[in-house]
């Protein structure tokens, strides 16, 4: 038996009895004729005590000799400290060690083994098994867990049959491009690892399976962010004869169980909001409403003065920043600075202060009056000592410049606060999204999402205005999760192909089993998937994705303590067939 406790359970009331713990040296305090060595394992610390008078001469020479993070085993009696330390559970006592035992040596660790350390991320992740020895690590694996565990039984009481699906497919669009694996008994062919099991789960609904889930890795070569990575986890489900409604329903509700038993928090029914709204409102179909400052469109008030850079822009929008007036000239140059930097993009940013004494001082008081700013004001629902924001230019680009400045402005003002959740609905998504590099009409969430009803002939005259049975859940400004109602008549479908440029073969040749399958009695279906590594981490109350990942890719998506990804020898290439095509 290596121990008989664990180094987090010892108490008071466990002093006089013989104990056998083994873990990781985290300090030694030698203080010549007595030792204090800091024992650790997953669930605590628990402090060794050593001395001249009780202690055997070898034994103190062996200890004196321990290294950090060697491997020991003690045994030894429980008692009382001498000096408590209250900060920890293990505080009241230690062990007077009468055996210790070496399980292995260790070389230094490359950073400290502490809460606050003083390793870089890239070394970090390089020794990232020393990492996960270090408690916010460690805590975040196990929180991740706890998440999965709870979302596994909710969804299982639920009715919910967990069902794999394969990870050697063909492409599925989500948007991203596949990674590939060569077959090497296929020459010249390849599997592509599947971006989500989307058609699988559709698959399972015309099987009959009714409610899916899976737990489930998927794979996107796509441009990472603190919120993406190349490899992430979906908790993907499917259900058979439903409606949005139910969907909505059933989603929600794992959410509010998930917040009650892992953050403690009651929430009321989720709000909804269409896309367009959401767009109109905060310039961003994931919005995050913890805190207010909604878009004012200002065009009515502003145009038509004569200000020749709103007079020609397609909108004029601003927000008001709660206290914003108390913003110094230097402070609100720097915030126009900040708009137009290259990753934000904007031309410029108008702005108005909101006097205390009710009057406005703008930086264009050469074009509008008090009046004038006083309809800035009501728009944008600015308050005496708020400074209102004004940008302008195209819809789109103008929307997600101030959406950036507004998340950036919540950020200082410390209104994202990590332990308040409000989810959202953001409702009836576009089915089709314009792509500028291919100019072609795309799918924007994916080509098997159904449009709304009656909506199926705007295709033919105004594709960009038809909207989807598509829905995202959204959590404190982050999209969590995403879904839709799916086409489940192979007529459909292939019109589909057909708006998106697929010719009929290549539509047979890509989705020939999906639209076959639908001949034979396909329900009617629709779903969602969670991002798992996002709702862990807001949940964990953070928004980096890598802290909840035991083993994660850095941001060029190499993970850098296996060296992947990596060449392959010559002998594997010539077996895949790859050798000739990669030298031409
Ligand atoms: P979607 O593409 O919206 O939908 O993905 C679902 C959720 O997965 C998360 N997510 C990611 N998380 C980390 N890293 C990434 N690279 C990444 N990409 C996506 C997001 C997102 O909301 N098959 C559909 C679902 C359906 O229609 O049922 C799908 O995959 O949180």
């Amino acid at each position: 038996m290596y121990r008989s406790h664990n180094c987090g359970e010892l108490r008071a009331s466990h002093t006089n009895t013989e104990v056998t713990l083994a873990g990781w040296v985290q300090g030694v305090r030698d203080k010549g004729f007595m030792i204090y060595l800091d024992l650790r394992d997953r669930y605590g610390i628990t402090q060794l005590y050593f001395d001249e008078e009780q202690t055997s001469k070898d034994m103190m020479e062996q200890a004196q000799k321990l290294g950090r993070e060697f491997v020991i085993q003690v045994t030894g009696k429980v008692q009382e400290r001498a000096s408590k330390n209250p900060n920890i559970p293990t505080g009241d006592i230690e062990i007077l060690v009468s055996e210790l035992t070496v399980l292995n040596e260790a070389l230094l660790p490359p950073f400290t083994i502490e809460d606050d350390t003083d390793g870089g991320e890239e070394l970090r992740m390089k020794y990232r098994y020393l990492d996960i020895r270090r408690n916010p690590v460690k805590d975040s694996l196990i929180f991740r867990h706890k998440v999965t565990q709870e979302v596994r039984n909710y969804l299982s009481k639920d009715g919910f049959v967990e069902v794999e699906t394969p990870y050697l497919i063909k492409s599925t669009p989500e948007g991203a491009r596949d990674f590939v694996v060569p077959s090497r008994m296929n020459e010249g062919q390849f599997y592509a690892l599947p971006q989500s099991p989307q058609t699988f789960k559709q698959l399972l609904m015309v099987g009959g399976m009714d409610k899916y889930f899976q737990i489930v890795k998927c794979f996107r070569d796509e441009d990472l962010r603190a919120d993406r990575q190349p490899e992430f986890t979906q908790i993907d489900c499917e259900m058979a004869f439903i409606e949005q409604e139910d969907i909505l329903n059933a989603f929600e509700g794992l959410t509010r169980h998930l917040l009650k038993e892992i953050n403690g928090v009651e929430v009321e029914k989720f709000p909804r909001m269409l896309y367009d709204e959401a767009m109109r409102l905060y310039g961003n179909d994931k919005p995050d409403i913890r805190f207010g400052m909604e878009f004012g469109e200002l065009n009515e008030v502003a145009q038509h003065k004569d200000f020749k850079v709103f007079n020609s822009a397609e909108l004029v929008v601003g927000i008001a920043v709660p206290g914003g007036n108390s913003y110094t000239r230097k402070e609100i140059d720097k915030l126009i600075d900040w708009v137009k930097r290259p990753q934000i993009g904007a031309l410029g940013m108008v702005y108005c202060r909101c006097n205390e004494d009710g009057s406005f001082k703008s930086s264009v008081d050469k074009f509008y009056d008090q009046d004038d700013l006083a309809k800035w004001a009501e728009v944008t629902g600015a308050k005496a000592g708020d400074l209102i924001c004004v940008l302008s230019g195209d819809t789109n680009k103008v929307r997600a410049q101030l959406s950036a400045l507004r998340m950036e402005l919540a950020e200082r003002l410390g209104l994202r606060k990590p332990d308040e959740f409000a989810p959202l609905w953001v409702l009836d998504f576009p089915l089709l999204e314009w792509d500028e590099d291919t100019e072609r009409y795309h799918a924007m969430h994916h080509p098997f999402t159904s449009p709304k009803p009656g909506q199926i002939e705007l295709l033919k005259t105004d594709p960009g205005a038809v909207k989807a049975n598509a829905y995202d859940l959204v959590l404190n400004g982050n999209e969590i999760g995403g879904g839709s109602i799916r086409i489940h008549d192979k007529a459909t479908q292939a019109l589909m192909f057909d708006y998106l440029g697929f010719t009929e073969e290549e539509a047979k040749a890509q989705f020939g089993f999906l639209m076959d399958a639908f001949q034979y009695g396909a329900p009617p279906h629709g779903g969602l998937a969670f991002g798992l590594d996002r709702l862990v981490a807001i949940l964990g109350g953070q928004e980096t994705i890598r802290d909840f990942i035991a083993f994660p890719k850095n941001n060029s998506g190499r993970d850098v303590m296996i060296d992947a990804p990596a060449p392959i020898d010559e002998e594997q290439l010539t077996e895949l067939n790859l050798k000739l095509n990669i030298q031409s």
